[in-house]
């Protein structure tokens, strides 16, 4: 079958792109159509089918649920890297680290939590941990957790295994390179386990109406997916990472996802970073 000649007709479209919004909040607008066209023509060939009707009616079946992730990983976009938008990195290093510092030489030493929402292949966690490792200049007692999720399993194995490319490493710098990584094989770079103790990933769907935490959090990331979502959706996520923070805690979006026209309950304190309010 030649890619090229399947046929996804309007409502096709229409029935697709509705299961992609109801089932992991992304948006896809009709000048996408070629571009999904292409990409979930791939996976028609893969299984052996042969019209996007019959995609959708495999897709819908609970037995093949597996295929809604191939789906995701089809239309969305991973791209990430490390130490992307270093601004927030720097607010990390210049008020979080300090005023946990603070707190631990007062005596309130604790587990700093954070949540990395849209982890992708893991370079946005491990430059978190690297962050954390650098700035608290071996603080005694203090310690933190990075939770990194993503809806993709694809992703999260690359996140989870922490080996990555030279091309991918161009954020990090040559200090940090020797302090954190290893030798690979055929000349790839592996987070050492010394960083990875401080990260758990695990997949979880932003679309999923309760998230798996017990205790509050300090920190959330939910960096360069919101983009994807419409204002309805982007207003009930909101509004479950405010319930899921601590007084005092931040949420950092990417730095073109502002808040603008999404009723919410955070300061804002700088573009992209909003805080919960102390009680
Ligand atoms: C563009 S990447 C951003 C990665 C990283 N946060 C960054 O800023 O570099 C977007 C990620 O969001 C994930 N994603 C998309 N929809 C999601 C959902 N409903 N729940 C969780 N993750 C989702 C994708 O799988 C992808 O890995």
């Amino acid at each position: 079958m030649d890619l090229l000649e399947v046929e996804l007709t309007d409502s096709e479209f229409r029935n697709l792109s509705s299961l992609i919004h109801e089932r992991c909040g992304i948006n896809i607008q009709e000048h996408k159509k070629s571009l999904i066209k292409g990409r979930l023509a791939k996976r028609l060939k893969v299984l052996g089918l042969k019209k996007f009707k019959e995609y959708y009616e495999y897709i819908l079946k609970p037995a093949n649920s597996e295929e809604l992730v191939q789906m995701i990983d089809a239309v969305s976009t991973n791209v990430t890297h490390f130490f992307r938008e270093q601004a927030h990195f720097d607010f990390l290093r210049d008020y979080i680290i300090p005023d946990m510092i603070k707190r631990s030489k007062e005596g309130q030493a604790g587990k700093l939590r954070v949540w990395c929402a849209a982890s992708s292949s893991g370079e946005e966690p491990y430059s978190l941990a690297m962050t954390f490792l650098e700035h608290f200049n071996g603080i005694q007692g203090e310690d933190f957790m990075i939770l990194g999720s993503d809806i993709s399993t694809r992703v999260l194995k690359a996140a989870q295994d922490g080996v990555y490319t030279e091309d991918k490493l161009g954020g990090v710098s040559k200090s940090q390179r020797l302090k954190y990584f290893e030798n690979g094989s055929q000349g790839q770079s592996k987070v050492k386990d010394s960083v990875k103790k401080y990260l758990v990933f695990k997949r979880i769907n932003l679309m999923d109406n309760e998230f798996p935490f017990r205790n509050p959090l300090d920190v959330i990331f939910c960096r360069n997916v919101m983009i994807y979502f419409d204002k309805s959706t982007q207003q009930t996520l909101v509004q479950k990472f405010h319930n899921h923070l601590k007084p005092g805690g931040y949420l950092f979006l990417g730095h073109s996802e502002g808040l603008t026209g999404v009723k919410h309950k955070f300061s804002y304190v700088q573009p992209s970073v909003y805080r919960k309010d102390a009680s």
